[in-house]
């Protein structure tokens, strides 16, 4: 039996305006995306911004249902809007925002499982890495260098 260590690193800055400008204008748009999200069950809003290689920005926010495994993450409303309007497009950035209108959330809130499965799908496509910003509605910035960071043993287009 061998034990088979895996890392992950991420960075954290203590909050946006510690981040690169255009880092900051994508978060400001995720902020903005936030804002327009359809959460009357959770009340947890959530923002998106993609930054494109062609210099376009997609934004998505989570959109829920009364019926409620019909509801889609914020991100996966982004990423797939972006796979399908421009599906040559290689993903640069996103920038996630999160915040709920019951508690403060001042730490950096990652993409759930199935959004981080959505985003590798992309990612291999690509074959180039997507930079990933995410926080809480204020406070720390964590970033990763690319999804495969975020999410280990990737189920991908290899094993099938
Ligand atoms: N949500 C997202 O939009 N992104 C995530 O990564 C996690 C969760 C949404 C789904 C649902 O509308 C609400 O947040 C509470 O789970």
């Amino acid at each position: 039996m061998k034990e088979i260590k895996i890392e992950s690193i991420l960075y954290l800055f203590d909050n946006i305006e510690e981040t690169s400008k255009d880092v900051q204008d994508l978060m400001k748009r995720a902020e903005e995306a936030r804002q327009k999200a359809y959460a009357p069950y959770s009340k947890f809003m959530v923002g998106a911004a993609l930054l494109l290689d062609n210099g376009e920005v997609i934004n998505g926010s989570n959109q829920e249902n009364a019926s409620y495994p019909s509801g889609l993450c914020a991100e996966r409303t982004a990423i797939y809007y972006a796979g399908a309007q421009f599906p040559n497009a290689k993903i640069l950035k996103m920038a996630i925002i999160a915040g709920s209108k019951i508690h403060p959330t001042v730490k950096p809130i990652p993409p759930c499982g199935a959004c981080r499965q959505a985003i590798a799908e992309y990612e291999v496509k690509q074959e180039q890495p997507i930079e990933i910003y995410f926080m809480g509605a204020t406070g720390k910035v964590a970033k990763s260098n690319s999804l495969a960071n975020l999410l280990p043993l990737v189920f991908d287009k290899s094993v099938l």
